[in-house]
């Protein structure tokens, strides 16, 4: 077994595989927020989160009193590890989106060293926490849990916005037990009918267009449902293996073993793990499945579907659906200040 919710492991850091191969330019999109803001404005309380590139502390804001998360990114490790265009991307994709299936930034900054995000706090923790508690999920509940996936990832390619990092780590629970998708740093606003190249996401999550850097598109946020669907029902992804080489030979080769299963699940599963991306279910076809007949779609967008689990959250800072970490704060020379003038 590999990682990911069956081992107990997060597919943090080192599993996340970054290559830039391209660098064609994102549309750019310029909301700026109204106020500036700057550390001195947050009491931070405690991290919440880590990745590759960043920690999440959950902070207080002191003009508002409510809490809000920092996502504090070291500007020369980005720069780096060749991901300033990520950066920027996620940026100027995280001000443009607005839906209730996607977490919210409120604001970004920079201090001399550090790049900020002022994030809404989403208290329930990761899907991945719940993953792990329960191990597998029914397929009832898994079936609210893809259906407001499908939700986000729908509002996003109306904007020609591909995801690329779907998996249980990044999708978080808001405190009333619906779901937000959080993560942006591999998203990217495609052009009309245009292929991105970059080889990244994680591994286990991989479309096979994606490792064969042949070019994909929205289609590849498909193939990520379906390995997260089938991490719901099975506590395991399909091609998971110790070695990477062979994982990705597994990705492109290796047909799936399903477990066990509904037909309706196994059938959705088939036609969302299709390896050639042109074979894949496309939105309409996934909005019509048979998986999805409890799902009224119109209902699921107004976030009117009943949640099956709402996690417990006793008061606005509780972060207790969230692991410890070890924290701490570095502060040192001003860096690359001109190389983000957007922050
Ligand atoms: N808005 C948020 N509210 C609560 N926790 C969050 C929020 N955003 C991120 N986190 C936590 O921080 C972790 C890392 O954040 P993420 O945006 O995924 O960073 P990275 O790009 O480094 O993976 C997430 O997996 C989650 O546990
Ligand atoms: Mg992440």
């Amino acid at each position: 077994m590999g990682t990911g919710v069956g081992s107990g492991r997060k597919r943090s850091d080192s599993d996340t595989v970054v290559c830039t191969l391209d660098s064609t330019a994102t549309r750019h999109f310029n909301r700026v927020p109204d106020k500036r803001y700057e550390t001195s404005d947050f009491e931070v309380l405690r991290t919440v989160g880590t990745g590759s590139y960043s920690v999440v502390k959950l902070a207080i804001d002191k003009a508002s009193g409510s809490p809000v998360v920092l996502k504090v990114m070291s500007k020369s490790l980005i720069i780096r590890k060749g991901q300033v265009e990520h950066i920027k991307n996620e940026r100027a994709i995280l001000a443009l989106v607005k839906c209730q299936f996607i977490e919210q930034m409120k604001a970004s900054f920079q201090t001399p060293i550090s790049l900020f995000y002022v994030l809404e706090y989403i208290p329930g923790g990761e899907l991945f926490k719940l993953l792990s508690d329960r191990s597998v999920l029914p397929e009832g509940e898994a079936v609210f849990y893809a259906a407001e996936i499908v939700c986000a990832l729908r509002y996003l390619h109306s904007l020609k916005c591909v995801f690329r990092d779907l998996k249980p780590e990044n999708v978080l629970i808001a405190a009333d037990g619906h779901l937000k998708v959080a993560d942006f740093g591999f998203a990217k606003v495609l052009r009309s009918e245009e292929k991105t190249f970059t080889l990244c996401g994680t591994p286990e999550y991989m479309a096979p267009e994606v490792i064969e850097r042949g070019g994909h598109g929205l289609s590849t946020d498909w193939w990520q449902l379906g390995i997260l669907i089938y991490e719901m029902l099975y506590a395991t992804t399909p091609f998971t293996d110790p070695s990477p080489y062979q994982l990705y030979e597994n990705i492109i080769s290796k047909p799936v073993h399903y477990p066990t299963g509904s037909p309706v699940a196994l059938s959705l599963l088939a036609g969302l793990l299709q390896k050639r991306h042109v074979d894949r279910f496309t939105e309409e076809e996934i909005l019509k499945h048979p998986f999805f007949q409890t799902i009224d779609w119109t209902v699921a967008e107004r976030k009117e579907l009943r949640p099956p689990f709402v996690p417990q959250v006793t008061s606005p800072t509780d972060s207790s659906n969230f692991d410890t970490y070890n924290d701490s704060t570095q502060m040192g020379t001003a860096v690359y200040v001109d190389v983000f003038p957007e922050f």
